[in-house]
């Protein structure tokens, strides 16, 4: 593939038939695959999670036994299961979801950070390469975060052309990831794009990040941890306008091009846990002050206007109904939140799924 033989990289309404989604067992990307199968039943989803403590095959359920969703068990580093994978299935897109995610576990093991999130992206990469020489429109599409960035002060937004700085061992593994991802369009004409979007919260969002913990914890009237002084800023976006926003990167998103998402939304890491306590009905003296997280981010806040003027992107679900809607899931499916708290979910696989 020749970088000037793709038109500016750009599927202006690109089609696929097989899509391999990596990480679609874990929070978002299984929103992600649910959201895929529903609107493209034509298209073929190949869903790859090694499935880790955060995979979870429960969050799959609804679309059990739907022939265009196909599971499988593996691992995205491991270079030759990967490519079997890409002979067996010839995907013509690649959505890149798998990762170790949360902040604090890579403040306790980095090394797994940087296996899964880079060696990963560029074992995808690699494959991708060497199975697209005759598919120019065939799209690699790297879910990154606005982590990367690193932290703002007061004012001031993340744009894509912010330099990157991480400051933690999974935004620096995140960082090296989009570089190699950049380095494999620049240097093999990959048709790739990045998106960097800041929190999500929404559905099946594992109760060790911030919103699933205070409800989770709250529910059992247990102490919410709360970092340093409380007054640390993130910018939420409810997951399924992220996975619009990744639907339109991969369908329309320029070659070689990052998007920011983002949902205009900057809240206090207090102030959520009090939101979420007072529509719970739970006291605040369940909060508690802990010391603070190494290295913690003060403020993310993103700069989206590119993705809302070139693809037409905006986020649909604003905080103070999304919340709603989340805790409202939350109550709504404690069988889940209790087989996640408990290990059960791990049993699911055994018993729906073969090993691959
Ligand atoms: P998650 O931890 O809930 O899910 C990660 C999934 O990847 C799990 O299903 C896990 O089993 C799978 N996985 C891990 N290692 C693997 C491997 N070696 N091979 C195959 N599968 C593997 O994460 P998430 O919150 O859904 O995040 C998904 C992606 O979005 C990540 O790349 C993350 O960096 C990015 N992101 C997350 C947020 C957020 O707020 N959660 C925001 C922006 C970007
Ligand atoms: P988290 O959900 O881990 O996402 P990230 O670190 O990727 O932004 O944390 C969100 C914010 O909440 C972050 O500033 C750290 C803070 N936090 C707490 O104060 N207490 C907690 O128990 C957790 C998990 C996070």
């Amino acid at each position: 593939m020749n970088k000037d033989q793709m038109v500016n990289g750009n599927q202006e309404s690109g089609t696929f038939k097989t899509i391999l989604v990596t990480g679609g067992a874990g929070f978002i990307g299984s929103n992600f695959v649910l959201h895929m199968v529903s609107k493209y039943p034509q298209y073929k989803i190949i869903n790859l999670d090694s499935l880790t403590y955060a995979g979870n095959l429960d969050n799959l359920k609804s679309i059990e036994g739907n022939q265009s969703h196909v599971f499988v068990k593996g691992d995205i580093c491991d270079a030759q299961f990967v490519n079997s994978l890409f002979d067996e299935y010839q995907p013509d897109a690649v959505v890149n979801f798998a990762a170790e995610s949360h902040v604090d576990r890579s403040i306790l093991d980095p090394q797994v950070f940087l296996r899964t999130n880079i060696l990963g992206t560029q074992t995808l990469l690699d494959a991708a390469k060497n199975h697209w020489g005759s598919k120019p429109d065939a799209k690699y599409v790297q879910v990154s975060t606005d982590e990367v960035y690193g932290s703002l002060g007061e004012t001031g937004y993340f744009e894509e052309t912010t330099p990157l700085a991480p400051n933690s061992p999974y935004s620096a593994s995140k960082a090296s990831a989009d570089m190699f991802v950049r380095a494999y369009h620049e240097t093999f004409g990959l048709n790739t794009s990045i998106t960097r979007c800041s929190n999500n919260y929404g559905p099946y969002h594992f109760p060790e990040k911030l919103i699933p913990l205070i409800i989770s914890n709250a529910l059992e009237d247990k102490e919410i941890p709360v970092y340093g002084d409380g007054m640390n800023i993130r910018d939420w976006l409810y997951v399924e306008d992220h996975c619009r926003a990744i639907d339109l990167v991969l369908h329309k998103g320029g070659a070689g091009e990052v998007y920011n998402v983002g949902g205009h939304n900057e809240k206090g890491n207090i102030d959520i846990v009090k939101l979420v306590l007072k529509e719970l009905g739970k006291s605040e003296e369940l909060i508690k002050y802990v010391k603070d997280r190494a290295g913690h981010d003060r403020r993310y806040a993103i700069d989206a206007s590119k993705i809302k003027r070139e693809l037409g992107w905006e986020p649909e679900v604003m905080f103070d109904e999304g919340i709603l809607k989340t805790i409202k899931w939350y109550l709504d499916n404690k069988e889940w939140l209790e087989n996640v708290k408990c290990g059960n979910y791990k049993d699911y696989y055994s018993k729906m799924y073969s090993e691959k």
